[in-house]
């Protein structure tokens, strides 16, 4: 048999197992992350057109970033126009101020763009001129900005453009005129001719999806870094002044333009329910390795926060916030019932008491919403275990699970629900992703995605993060979608999302696959040892491996090799950082980028060690992070990592921090599942879901149900390309496309290699 003939397998499509799935099962996850709102799904054009930039988003950041000018532009702070808005501009013609948007504005030839802002006419006669202009400075579309006298003065005025092309938006004060600007803004109007709030391809592109719930605001958006960076709801509904830009903690600004409100509204065009994310009283873990915590006694108000929201979404026109909903223009309640209480959270005393408090209340006045609780950021591991624990004690409904992690480590997994307990809390597989963007990563996903159909009765709900990312802007990759000012350019992981969410069972079918299906995981190759140091400089003397000694060596950003180790080996140095903030890396054995170990000695900010094991190129932290004082310059540090095949030991200053049993299991490579569902007109459809992820095509045949009557339909195949096409930042390098199928008994069916099939049959 050559290397690309098919494979023989065989599937016995069997009888409904008893389980069902949740209709909710397949949503989104919507964090501002990746500039994925402002920049993104916000169709606002100006960027920073409220001057609220300040260096805590970033450093160099201020009120004029996004901003040139010419002539003499005022920053002030006296009589802001809403105290939540306390920054704006007073301009003293002849001036000229200019936003460039998120990397230059597009107009389109005869369309329409709604400018609105707050002015001041503080002296002077005359009117302010406003245009989009051209990198040559000649106006695409322009208008006349009229302020009336008396106090701050809201225009609001309409530009078409003439020609279509890249601009910005330039505002030009004559001489003898003064005026104060706060609050502009400037976006694309509907086909109804009024502006837009979402950018339209990418609402498109969501819509495609089928969600059914959507996740916001996130993520580490949720709980922020401090208290003061925690999500607070009320801070961003109303007028768009009186709401309360913040940092985001993933280093730039959030200006809320996309509020509670309008992700309401989102959901409502998406087809899908809400799934808020509310800090459980605790900030993010992440800042100076500790969350802040409500105080005590503030926690009552911060309860009744909830409540609120849980109100202002489900609430009648009669109750307060209910009232509030209408008043801002949508009287009808939203019918929220999910609403998750954490994100990745230590899983703490201070955590526990808080998280019970705000789950007692909804619990007792709003039972119509289902919490669901956190089980920390890694599928395995201190805060994963208290995490799940504590969920069992509390009686949670249902767990927040994420796992970003390599395909490798899906394909091992693939068992993981089969053995979870039944009688507990279910499971939400809220984040999760296999690194990066390849076909190997998507169909690795899909396989995963598989099993959690399968475990219908204990994984109720998941979903893929992060959602979205700008180019040029990315803080976390892998993600589903992509986009430009342009483009929208989704992954191959967004094929297999949608895969499984348009074409959707209720009931599983009991599947056998008989054949080749997994693929071993041989032992890691041996190869050498190898020391770095990103962010310092350390000295490394007094080394060995296995016994014989090794000559000192000064380690920085570069990588320098110590000599060769093999599968059993042990390395012992003493590490003294020279200059420079963090600690240092030690690889062993494996190949350049592939099948080999990492240890981090001082890991995130120097506050951990972690073990990672890398595969096909892409890092697994399979051990920690265990928290560290990590390395001091001039503080000798004593190392010691033993190899016994898959089990590796590390001592630091010889007290033993890491001793595990790598996981080198087989990979499940070809994978299948199915539901059968009732379609409208009554008859009954099988949806079988098949992975094959391996270089070798399968001739599938099949046994198939109801007395063998042959099974027809059409399968959507994501198929064609190499496992390691498909990148972060690029569209998928393969799309989906239709074939008919039709399966007698024993008839043969071609599945190809490194493929993704969702086959619809129908008896007949
Ligand atoms: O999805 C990106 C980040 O990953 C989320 O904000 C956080 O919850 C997780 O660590």
């Amino acid at each position: 048999m050559s290397d690309t003939a098919p494979v023989p397998l065989s599937l016995t499509l069997g009888e409904p197992t008893g389980v069902t799935l949740d209709p909710d099962l397949w949503g989104i996850f919507l964090e501002d992350i990746n500039w994925s709102l402002d920049g993104g799904l916000n169709a606002e054009l100006l960027r920073n057109g409220d001057f609220e930039f300040t260096h805590a988003d970033r450093p160099g950041w201020g009120p004029l970033t996004a901003w040139q000018h010419t002539g003499e532009v005022e920053i002030r702070t006296e009589d802001p126009v809403h105290p939540h808005n306390g920054t704006y501009v007073r301009l003293t013609g002849p001036v000229t101020l200019t936003n460039e948007g998120f990397d230059a504005i597009r107009v389109e030839a005869g369309a329409r763009y709604r400018f609105s802002a707050f002015t001041w006419r503080v002296q002077g006669v005359g009117e302010a001129a406003l245009a989009i202009v051209d990198a040559a400075g000649e106006p695409l579309a322009q208008a006349t900005l009229a302020t009336p006298e008396g106090g701050w003065h809201e225009a609001s005025l309409d530009l078409v453009a003439e020609r279509g092309g890249l601009g910005r938006l330039r505002v030009t004060v004559p001489r003898g005129l003064t005026l104060e600007l706060d609050a502009l803004s400037l976006r694309p109007c509907g086909s109804d001719g009024e502006p837009l709030t979402f950018r339209q391809d990418l609402v498109d592109t969501l819509r495609a999806l089928e969600p059914s719930f959507v996740r916001f605001p996130g993520g580490c958006v949720a709980h922020g870094l401090g208290l003061g960076n925690l999500y607070h709801w009320k801070q961003t509904v109303g007028p768009r002044e009186e709401r309360v830009p913040s940092f985001n903690t993933w280093g730039y600004h959030q200006s809320r333009q996309i509020g509670y409100l309008e992700y309401f509204e989102l959901c409502e065009l998406l087809g899908a329910t809400p799934m808020p994310i509310v800090a459980a009283g605790v900030s993010c873990q992440n800042l100076r390795g500790r969350a802040a915590c409500i105080p005590m006694e503030d926690m009552p108000a911060y309860v009744q926060d909830i409540l609120d929201l849980v109100e202002f979404a489900n609430g009648g026109p009669d109750t307060r916030w209910g009232a509030r909903r209408a008043e801002l223009g949508h009287p009808e309640p939203f019918g929220l019932r999910w609403l998750g209480l954490g994100n990745e959270d230590e899983i703490t005393r201070d955590f526990e008491v808080r998280y019970a408090m705000v789950a007692e209340a909804l619990a007792s006045q709003h039972p119509e919403v289902t919490v669901i609780g956190t089980a920390g950021p890694q599928p395995f591991g201190p805060d994963f275990e208290r995490g799940w624990e504590f969920a069992r004690e509390q009686r949670v409904a249902v767990v927040d699970e994420h796992a970003y992690r390599t395909p490798r480590w899906f394909h091992q997994n693939l068992d993981r629900y089969d053995d979870y307990d039944r009688e507990g809390p279910a499971v939400y597989f809220g984040e999760y992703a296999a690194r990066t963007n390849s076909v190997r990563s998507a169909l690795a996903e899909a396989a995963f995605m598989i099993t959690m159909e399968r475990n219908g009765d204990i994984v109720r709900l998941a979903s893929y993060a992060p959602l979205l990312a700008r180019l040029g802007t990315t803080q976390w990759v892998p993600d589903l979608i992509y986009f430009d000012a342009d483009d929208v350019l989704p992954s191959a992981s967004y094929h297999v999302q949608r895969m499984f969410s348009v074409e959707r069972g209720e009931a599983v079918v009991d599947v056998a696959l008989e054949g080749e299906t997994h693929v071993p995981v041989p032992p890691r190759p041996a190869g050498n040892v190898r020391l770095a140091a990103p962010g310092a400089r350390v000295r490394v003397d007094d080394a060995s491996i296995d016994g014989a000694p090794v000559a000192p060596v000064e380690v920085g950003e570069s990588e320098v090799e110590l000599g060769a180790i093999g599968a059993d080996g042990v390395v012992e140095l003493t590490a003294t950082r020279v200059e420079g903030s963090e600690g240092m890396i030690v690889r062993l054995g494996g190949t350049g980028t592939d099948d080999f170990l990492q240890v981090d000695l001082g890991s995130w900010q120097n506050k951990t060690t972690v073990v990672h094991s890398f595969a096909d190129g892409i890092s697994n932290d399979i051990d920690g992070p265990y928290a560290h004082p990590g390395m001091s310059t001039d503080v000798p540090m004593r190392v010691r990592i033993a190899l016994d095949g898959p089990r590796i030991r590390v001592w630091v200053d010889d007290e033993l921090r890491h001793d595990l049993v790598e996981d080198r299991r087989p990979e499940q490579r070809v994978v299948a599942g199915c539901t059968v569902r009732t379609a409208e007109d009554g008859t009954r459809e099988h949806v079988l879901r098949l992975v094959n992820a391996t270089d070798r095509p399968r001739r599938a045949t099949f046994a198939l149900p109801e007395g063998g009557a042959a099974l027809r339909g059409v399968a959507t195949v994501l198929a064609g390309a190499d496992p390691d096409a498909g990148q972060p930042f690029e569209a998928s390098p393969v799309e989906p496309r239709e074939v008919a199928i039709d399966l007698a008994a024993g008839e043969p069916w071609e599945i190809p290699a490194w493929s993704f099939t969702v086959a619809v049959l129908r008896a007949g």
